[in-house]
């Protein structure tokens, strides 16, 4: 029993570690999950550990497999991600642990994707003994992005913005830098190097002329930098997300008139997307889904106000990460604009599922909360009470 048990705390210490490996391929691997992965020895040793660190390259089981050598042989392999079981840039992991002479696999969360999900059952054809569920919500936590992207068909994204604690993202007369702290700023690459495009609206791009590469991450894959540019006129030749520091994709309307982009022309991609059908702008969810045909699976989206809040308005918000900074301004933009909420009863509930300062900052991480369960009692108008 004690044997057992010890085992049990060394496989659970082992998820532990295999998920942070698979964290550190955050924003290398799209159109990939991101996997990590740590093979014990038949006495429970640490024998090797792998992460998946870019598409194309080894899957994690492989990575850890190569690193564990014959020590594999009778020991077991910890996985984030069910293995995989069909032929794409590389062979199916399920092959590659029944060829190590692995004999036992134990996997966090149940792969989602209807191409490569079968792992478990081909190993377990195999006379592996193998568990799923490790873990499972930890795991699942780090590949939120590309999980959601599976789930939806459209990538995951991550609505970030910077305000004073009354809410402003710039003041009266427009200034706005900086509202938050450079730690606070520097947090933002982070989040940038883990996203596969960051994306603004043409307010954003006329106002502020925004760089979004990600700057001082040594080795970070820079994120494709988009700007929803209906008509094709905020981004302009000489502008600074024109360079070469990084992809960019201008986002315009489909019924354009053929020159209207020309300005763009061996500087950056033109996507077309449909209008919105009301209101203004593009289709929020067209966008989405063309970003997601081009293999990109999250998205930063930096705003600006209007932009977000059609983002909100289209139910496309996966995650918020605030930046408040500790200052006051009582008058100047607030940080969200119209997204179609009008009543108190709809507005958009959120669980906050971090909190950290950041230097003099907060960062407030949140995520949409299920909606509520419909009450059998008879709906009673409130009022607050002060
Ligand atoms: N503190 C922060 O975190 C932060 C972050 C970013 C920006 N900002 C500030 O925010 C200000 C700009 O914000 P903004 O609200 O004016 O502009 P914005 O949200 O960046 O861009 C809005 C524009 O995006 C275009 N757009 C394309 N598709 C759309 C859709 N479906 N719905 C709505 N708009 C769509 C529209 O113009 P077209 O249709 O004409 O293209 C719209 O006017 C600047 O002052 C900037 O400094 C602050």
């Amino acid at each position: 029993m004690a044997a057992a048990a010890e085992h049990t705390a060394r496989e659970r210490d082992a998820m532990r570690r295999a998920i942070a490996l698979a964290a550190r391929g955050l924003g290398s691997t799209s159109p990939n999950p991101v996997v990590g992965c740590v093979v014990l020895d038949a006495l429970g040793r640490v024998a090797g550990e792998g992460w998946h660190r870019r598409a194309g390259g080894p899957h994690a089981e492989v990575d850890a497999l190569a690193a564990a050598g014959d020590a594999a042989r009778g020991g077991t392999a910890l996985v984030t991600l069910e293995p995989c079981d069909h032929t794409g840039r590389t062979g199916p992991c399920s092959r590659a642990l029944i060829d190590a002479g692995v004999a036992r696999v134990v996997y966090a969360v149940a792969d989602p994707d209807p191409a490569a999900h079968g792992g478990a059952a081909t190993l377990a054809a195999a006379g592996i003994d193998v568990e799923g569920g490790l873990l499972a919500a930890e795991a699942a936590e780090v590949n939120e992005a590309w999980l959601t992207s599976v789930r939806l068909g459209r990538p995951h994204v991550r609505w970030k913005y910077a305000a004073t604690l009354d809410g402003r993202t710039a003041a009266a007369d427009g200034t706005s830098r900086w509202i938050t702290s450079a730690e606070a700023r520097a947090d933002v690459h982070r989040l940038r190097a883990e996203a596969d495009a960051v994306l603004v609206g043409s307010g954003t791009a006329r106002a502020d002329d925004p760089h979004l590469a990600v700057r001082d991450i040594p080795d970070a894959v820079q994120p494709l930098r988009v700007v929803a540019d209906t008509e094709a006129t905020a981004v302009k030749p000489g502008a600074r997300i024109l360079d070469d520091a990084a992809p960019t994709l201008i986002a315009v309307a489909a019924d354009l008139p053929d020159g209207a982009t020309a300005h763009l022309d061996g500087h950056a991609e033109v996507l077309r997307v449909p209008r919105a059908a009301s209101g203004r702008g593009l289709d929020i969810a067209a966008l989405l889904v063309a970003l997601h045909e081009r293999g990109v699976r999250s998205v930063l989206l930096e705003g600006g106000s209007t932009l977000a809040g059609a983002f909100v308005a289209a139910r496309a918000v996966d995650r918020v990460t605030a930046y408040l900074a500790p200052a006051l301004l009582g008058a100047g933009p607030a940080a969200l604009a119209d997204a179609g909420i009008t009543t108190i009863t709809d507005a958009l509930r959120l669980d906050v599922t971090g909190i950290e300062r950041i230097g003099p900052d907060l960062r407030i991480d949140a995520v949409p909360a299920p909606a509520p369960v419909a009450s059998a009692a008879p709906a009673v108008p409130e009022t607050e009470e002060f």
